[in-house]
Formats: structure tokens, C-alpha cells, sequence
């Protein structure tokens, strides 16, 4: 990485840990949206149907491809959802061909598109054993769903509840903690070294009071839910701290505006188009720009055994008004900070 004057950051590219391209007429959005920052992404497989066999992986990484801009070069990273009855097979060919770089653990109900999800781990044992066996990761979102736990703590209590037992049942299975929100899943990952963690743009920037605070900010909400202060704190220090644990996922996961702003809104925030910028915006903040490459395209790759990209991008210290929207197949999506001002823009 290079500084050559203040203004201007130029770094090997990075790739996007945990990405949410949906399909359909909404990948034209998507797709260039995400391949214009990152080289590489892996793709979340919460689809309606999801993602759960090598030719849904395969047909949809195709689609993927067709909608990639003639001028970049991506490659989306297939990833499998676990339900009940995902084949070994799957895993075992899916590790072996390369197709498949991670199976996504769902506990059923905690998300968009959970619900074919998993209930208890104790059903699919035989497919993390084989996950363990070729060296498959298992993608966590961490989050219990139980109705008497509230929101705000649902993660903590996954570590204790889910995730300690299965690292106890079975260390040698590799595990990223996606979109972590809390401290406690800051010092989760640290007690655990073979595991690795994702941080997204907003959980870094924003808190509860900003989505609750005077008044309630629908395109906040996403899930995990954003937390108290401190914990973001823990986030922006765990990511610009240079630990090799953690490392770039955006989550972005565009809803359409109505689905937002609404009775029962979706969770998600969309920060494709601006996510470098949102999170170099931290790092600066912080004066960490020097561990910005390392978190955002060292750590990753490492953890995933992939090689490092070797082209570079940059960025410069410039303002950018974050722009209100995109299309979003028929309809619209709206960024995430629309129409407030970054100090950072791609270059
Ligand atoms: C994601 C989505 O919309 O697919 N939403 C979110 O709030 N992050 C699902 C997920 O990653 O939880
Ligand atoms: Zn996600």
C-alpha cells in the first residue's frame, strides 16, 4: 500500500467476505455495483429457493457472471445453504471441484430467508463432520432466535448457547462469524484462533441510537441488530487493529424501498456502491489507514487459502455525497447514508 500524498490510498484490491447479489433483474444492480470495488465476493445463498445443491450453486454463479460489466474482471465465491437435508455429497464434490468455498449456517427464523434454516445443529452433525473433514468452512450467522431472548443480546447468547458447544464438539471445523456486532464476539474470535470474523461498514459507523434515536431509520435496521456504543468501539478496534481474524464482509443486502419502509420492514442495509469508502471513512477517523489493505484484502484470502489479488485500487480523500438510490429490478433500493457526505471517494 501507498500513500503518495494524503490524499490518495492506492491498495491491492479487496474482496467482499459476505455479499448478498440476489437474482433475477435485480443483478444488474448488484453485480457491477459489488465488481466495481472488489475482485472477489462470497455469495451469500438466501435465495428463494436457496442455494443448497452443486447445480443451484453452479446455475446461479452463471447468472451472476452473465451480469458482470465487460470491463471488470469478478469472481463470485459459491457458497451452499445448510438445511436439514444437505447432502455430504454436496460438500465432499462441492470442497473438491472448487465450486463451493463455504456452506452458510442459517439458525431457522433469524434472518431474511431463514426458514430453511437450521432448528438444531445436532440434525446436520454428519455434514459438519464432513465440512471439517475436507476443510469446508461453516458460515455463521449468529444469532438465536428464541422469542424470550431479547433482540439485543441475541448474539451474545449464540456464543454461549450454539457456538461454544460445536467449537467444543468439533474444533477442527473452520468457522467465520459473519457480521459480528458485539464485543463479546470480538473476544469469541480471539479465544479461538482458527476461526475468523467479518465486520460491515455500518456496524462500524453506527449504533442504536442512530436508528432509534428521534425518530425510527428503517434503512438502519439489519440484523444483527445494531448495538450500544461500546460495542461498536470494539468493532472499529478489532477491524483497523490488524488482527488477522477479521477482516471485510459488507453484507450488503439490498431491499427494495417499500420493503423498508413499512408496517414490518426487511433487514439489510445496501452499501455495495460505497462500501470502500464507507469503511476507509473509519479507518482514517481512527488515523489506522495503514491496516486498511490488511482488513480489507490480506486477512480474508488468507483465512478463505485463496491468493492474494494482485492488481490495486485507489482511493482519494475527496468528498463524496453518498447518492440517494438505485434501481432495484423493477423497483428502487435506497443506499445506505443516502445524501450524506463522505470524506472518501473511489477514485
Ligand atoms: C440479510 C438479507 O437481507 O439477506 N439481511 C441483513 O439484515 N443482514 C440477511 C443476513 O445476512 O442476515
Ligand atoms: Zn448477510
Amino acid at each position: 500500500m501507498t500513500k503518495d500524498t494524503l490524499v490518495r490510498l492506492t491498495l491491492r484490491q479487496p474482496d467482499d467476505w459476505h455479499v448478498h447479489l440476489r437474482d433475477g433483474d435485480a443483478l444488474s444492480t448488484t453485480v457491477p455495483d459489488c465488481a466495481r470495488s472488489f475482485a472477489r465476493a462470497i455469495v451469500m445463498p438466501n435465495l428463494k429457493p436457496p442455494v443448497a445443491s452443486l447445480d443451484a450453486a453452479s446455475q446461479y454463479r452463471d447468472r451472476i457472471l452473465a451480469a458482470v460489466p465487460d470491463d471488470v474482471s469478478f469472481e463470485p465465491l459459491m457458497t451452499l445453504y445448510l438445511t436439514p437435508s444437505l447432502a455430504i455429497d454436496a460438500v465432499r464434490e462441492g470442497r473438491a471441484s472448487g465450486l463451493i468455498k463455504g456452506v452458510k449456517f442459517y439458525p431457522q427464523g433469524a434472518t431474511t430467508n431463514s426458514d430453511a434454516g437450521i432448528a438444531a445443529l445436532d440434525t446436520v452433525m454428519p455434514v459438519l463432520d464432513a465440512m471439517a473433514d475436507v476443510g469446508l468452512p461453516l458460515l455463521v450467522h449468529g444469532e438465536v432466535t428464541d422469542r424470550d431472548i431479547d433482540i439485543f443480546d441475541r448474539e451474545a447468547v449464540f456464543l454461549e448457547r450454539t457456538l461454544g458447544p460445536l467449537m467444543a464438539r468439533l474444533p477442527e471445523l473452520r468457522v467465520v462469524l459473519e457480521h459480528i456486532t458485539t464485543e463479546d464476539s470480538v473476544q469469541f474470535v480471539q479465544a479461538h484462533p482458527a476461526m475468523g470474523a467479518t465486520i460491515t461498514a455500518h456496524h462500524l459507523i453506527y449504533s442504536r441510537n442512530d436508528m432509534l434515536a428521534g425518530g425510527i431509520r428503517p434503512h438502519l435496521y439489519c440484523l444483527p441488530i445494531l448495538k450500544r456504543e461500546k460495542h461498536r468501539h470494539a468493532l472499529i478496534e478489532a477491524a483497523t487493529s490488524g488482527h488477522p481474524q477479521f477482516f471485510l464482509g459488507t453484507d450488503s443486502a439490498p431491499h427494495a424501498i417499500g420493503d423498508k419502509e413499512s408496517d414490518c420492514g426487511c433487514a439489510g442495509c445496501y452499501t455495495a456502491p460505497h462500501a470502500l469508502p464507507l469503511y476507509v471513512s473509519v479507518f482514517d477517523q481512527v488515523g489506522r489507514l495503514d491496516q486498511f489493505e490488511a482488513f480489507a484484502s490480506i486477512h480474508g484470502p488468507r483465512f478463505y487459502g485463496l491468493p492474494l489479488n494482485t492488481n490495486t485500487i485507489s482511493l482519494e480523500k475527496r468528498p463524496m455525497q453518498i447518492p440517494e438510490s438505485r434501481p432495484f429490478g423493477t423497483k428502487t433500493v435506497r443506499l445506505l447514508g443516502a445524501g450524506d457526505t463522505l470524506e472518501w471517494s473511489l477514485a
